[in-house]
């Protein structure tokens, strides 16, 4: 049948199931009224080839449901799968009640996609006797299979946390443990195609229907090492677009001016813990002039020396000076604490920002908000660090705490773990160092106890492969740094 570009296509009938890619929720938050989250679907009976949709938009039905069996519906609706965003569907229904499970499904036609199950944040500033969250980062498809994934899945948490490198931009390695068949994306449909490859592996599917996520680029979204230049403006854009994951309607392209989604944002889980995002690739400025560097006081470069810059700094200053949550969490790509004492070059990924980290161990210094944490991605093996007031001086003020989990399958690379070891005894603020890759890092908060557990994978050559915990760690209330539990 031959379709009209502009008719809206209400019960379409598909060459294949629709629901290919599975469905996923974000962005667990409370409004001050009610409980929100996002729901996520994509209509893709041919993920590899475009997608394998008619060039109308669709009309999907949703419903949410208080029970796995969907006995109990609590909300429902229509919302359409615009052609133009390859039929994704993302609802944003509100008006539910905090702190509690939800199931959701879609429907198309005679097709009815999995069931997802969701959690709501609870109340803003409401008391709250713990939570538990999982965090991720670089999940390289041709790298290994996703146990790390298979095994969140698993876990009783409350949100997960994926902190970049969602994807990674490269194109088939024909000597990789699974070989892509997606070329290296350089525009929109190729983008897409190699989100939906990743969509498409089981235990991601798994992991996305049983947890709300919390998601944020680094660079392998777009390329490696984007930083926001303007010369790739069109490539960034198709990146962006086809990222368009369950983010929060302010997030969402339309919202957001050009290629730049508004990807910084905030999370609050009752009076326990209060989640800054940040977006450490958007806003970057030029690092300093090694020739020119002073200090941050009279080089001019501190004030261009820009991470998330200085509109996003601002919010993040206000919001930890503000917070009423006793654990203040910095969610963030690239590794923060100082690990140049002893290198010739920068190590970490603030480390050639210096001024934009110093300004922010300044401000803990200064306005001691409660219980600062920093948990990152982006390194490809396990840190856990003291952030000091100021790192030339280790008996300086401990104004907070890192833990960087490892990969979900990327390579580290042994020159960079040799150097890594190399510098160990310089930099006696870092607590714990480990080179292996493939695990994740579960966290168990309460009002007196931040408790981490870093997670491997005994191969990701197998995608059954057991995870287990290998190391522990804990943050008392009310004293930065991490101690061995
Ligand atoms: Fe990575």
């Amino acid at each position: 049948m031959a379709y009209s570009r502009n008719r809206l296509l209400t019960s379409p009938t598909f060459s294949d199931y629709p629901f290919t890619l599975g469905i996923a929720s974000g962005e667990p938050v409370h409004d001050g009224t009610s409980a929100r989250v996002v729901l996520w679907t994509r209509l893709a009976p041919d993920p590899l080839n475009g997608g394998g949709m008619p060039p109308n938009d669709v009309e999907v039905r949703w419903e949410m449901a208080t029970d796995e069996n969907f006995t109990n519906v609590v909300q429902s609706g229509t919302e359409i799968a615009p052609a133009m965003e390859a039929h994704s569907v993302h609802v944003a229904p509100y008006g539910l009640e905090p702190a509690r499970y939800y199931w959701y499904r879609f429907k198309v036609g005679s097709e009815i996609s999995p069931v997802g199950r969701t959690k709501t944040a609870p109340e803003t500033g409401a008391p709250l006797n713990s939570m538990s969250f999982a965090f991720v980062s670089c999940s390289d498809f041709q790298e290994g299979y996703f146990p790390v994934y298979r095994a969140i899945a698993e876990e009783d948490l409350d949100v997960v946390f994926h902190l970049g490198d969602f994807i990674y931009e490269y194109g088939p390695d024909p000597e990789s443990t699974r070989v892509s068949e997606t070329p290296a994306p350089t525009d929109l449909e190729t983008y897409r195609s190699t989100y939906a490859e990743y969509l498409l592996d089981p235990d991601l599917q798994a992991a996305r229907a049983m947890h709300p996520w919390e998601v944020i680029p680094d660079d392998h979204e777009t390329y490696n090492n984007f930083e926001g230049a303007p010369e790739d403006e069109a490539q960034a854009a198709a990146a962006a677009l086809a990222y368009y994951m369950p983010l929060r309607p302010s997030a969402s392209p339309h919202a957001a001016e050009g290629a730049n989604l508004l990807l910084y944002r905030d999370v609050n889980y009752g009076d326990l813990a209060h989640f800054n995002m940040l977006d450490t690739r958007q806003y970057r400025g030029e690092p300093p002039d090694p020739e020119t560097e002073g200090s941050p006081e009279t080089d001019d470069a501190a004030i261009t020396n820009d991470m998330i810059g200085q509109e996003q700094e601002a919010w993040l200053f206000e919001n930890l000076a503000s917070s009423g949550a006793r654990w203040n969490v910095i969610g963030n790509q690239i590794g923060m604490f100082d690990y140049t004492a002893g290198s010739e070059g920068d190590l970490m990924g603030w480390d050639d920002h210096g001024y934009a980290r110093d300004r922010i161990a300044r401000f803990l210094d200064d306005y001691r908000p409660s219980n600062p944490v920093v948990i990152t991605g982006d390194l490809h093996c396990s840190w856990v660090s003291d952030l000091k007031a100021y790192y030339p001086d280790e008996n300086s003020a401990t104004v907070g705490t890192e833990f960087i989990g490892t990969s979900i399958t990327s390579g580290l690379g042994e020159s960079y773990a040799n150097e890594y070891k190399e510098h160990r005894e310089d930099n006696p603020h870092v607590k714990f160092f480990d080179e292996r890759t493939g695990g994740y890092v579960r966290v168990d908060l309460t009002p007196e106890e931040w408790r981490t557990e870093m997670k491997l994978a005994d191969t990701i050559e197998d995608r059954e492969s057991p995870v287990r915990t290998f190391a522990s760690f804990v943050v008392e209330d009310g004293q930065p740094g991490a101690k061995r539990a």
